[in-house]
């Protein structure tokens, strides 16, 4: 059975994006491979979130994903931090990793741009420690997004490094996955094309968000000044607005509305109206499930208990080879 590994930091809730995007499909790849996810909290340390916030945040993202159907019947879900071994592991790919390398990596350029005064060295090898993630349970599959593939590619790097150096063929170099389909990009409700926790708080619905909240952002999402022709095409805002239309409230909504538009006949305050209802009616029973959850933290530390004694077992594994290719 394949093996699929991926790793989410615990900032923030999750959104429809995210659900749509990702958790959605981690839900389906659950049955088929042997999947591990986990919560990448060491890698949150770059940015030095308070002790309480961390504790919150992992426990946040757990009954979020439990939420939406991951079940550890059969997914893996573990805290990062729980397993040493991918720890150790990047202590020693970090001696195959360059500073030129590592220095060059876009998503470090970014950070370092974005924030100059906290420029750590955790941030200079957060690729090694995804690396480690990975590695630790020589995953074939790694579903993630286009902004980690450069990540990934380093990753395939360090592998490939370190079978030279040894002269063995012990690590596989892992493969993006893409569920076989193209990938789903859910909008954002102030007409940017991706809703996004970063985008500011009017842009994004989150599982965990009230009725009233979903209300609000909804009938705000930003419109243009309606069609001035019968079939005129679509601004790029109301494209988004009917792609989540389409996504939340389903085709023959999307129909309905887009026959409207078509004849100048469309009043979008309706269809906000229609999609804010439908989207209380999407997030409710996860957002009951999350609130539960929530409400049960022995619940959620015996999931990452559990879920860090089976990760155990594959990177315990791992690691005691690694230390014998090493020569430790
Ligand atoms: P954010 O963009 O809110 O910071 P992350 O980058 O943490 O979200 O994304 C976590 C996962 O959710 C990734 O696999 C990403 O591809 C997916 N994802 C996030 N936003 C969207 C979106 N708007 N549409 C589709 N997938 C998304
Ligand atoms: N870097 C990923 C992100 O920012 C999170 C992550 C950490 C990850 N380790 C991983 C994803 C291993 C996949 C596999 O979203």
């Amino acid at each position: 059975m394949k093996t699929v590994v991926s790793g989410v930091r615990p900032t923030g809730n999750l959104h429809l994006g995210n659900y749509f995007g990702a958790l959605r499909n981690f839900v389906k790849m659950q049955d088929e491979y042997k999947c591990y996810f986990f919560i990448a909290d060491l890698h949150s340390l770059t940015t030095h979130p308070t002790p309480a916030d961390l504790k919150r945040n992992v426990h946040n993202i757990l009954a979020n994903y439990l939420a939406c159907g991951i079940n550890p019947a059969h997914a893996i879900v573990y805290a990062q931090s729980d397993l040493p071994e991918t720890t150790e592991l990047y202590l020693y790919l970090n001696m195959l990793a360059s500073l030129g390398e590592l220095s060059r990596c876009t998503s470090f350029k970014d950070k370092a741009r974005e924030n100059p005064s906290n420029i750590n060295a955790g941030l200079l090898t957060y690729p090694t420690l995804m690396a480690a993630d990975i590695l630790i349970h020589k995953a074939d599959y790694v579903p993630v997004g286009k902004d980690q593939l450069q990540h990934l590619e380093m990753t395939r790097t360090f592998a490939g490094r370190f079978n030279t150096m040894y002269k063995v063929s012990f690590f596989k170099e892992p493969q993006a996955f893409n569920f076989g389909e193209a990938p789903v990009k859910v909008p954002g409700l102030d007409g940017k094309s991706k809703m996004g926790k970063s985008e500011g708080e009017m842009n994004a619905i989150y599982l965990s968000d009230t009725d009233e909240a979903i209300r609000k952002k909804v009938m705000r999402a930003v419109t243009d000044s309606g069609p001035a022709a019968v079939g005129q095409q679509k601004s790029e805002v109301i494209e988004n607005l009917f792609s989540l239309v389409r996504l939340i409230s389903g085709d023959e909504v999307y129909e309905h509305y887009n026959n409207l538009y078509n004849n100048m006949q469309i009043r979008y305050g309706d269809m906000k109206k229609q999609l804010a209802e439908d989207a209380i009616k999407f997030v409710a029973p996860f957002r009951s499930r999350i609130t539960e959850l929530l409400a049960n933290p022995a619940l959620l530390d015996k999931v990452l208990a559990d879920g860090a004694e089976h990760a155990h077992e594959s990177a315990s594994k791992t690691i005691s080879e690694v230390r014998n290719i090493i020569g430790l």
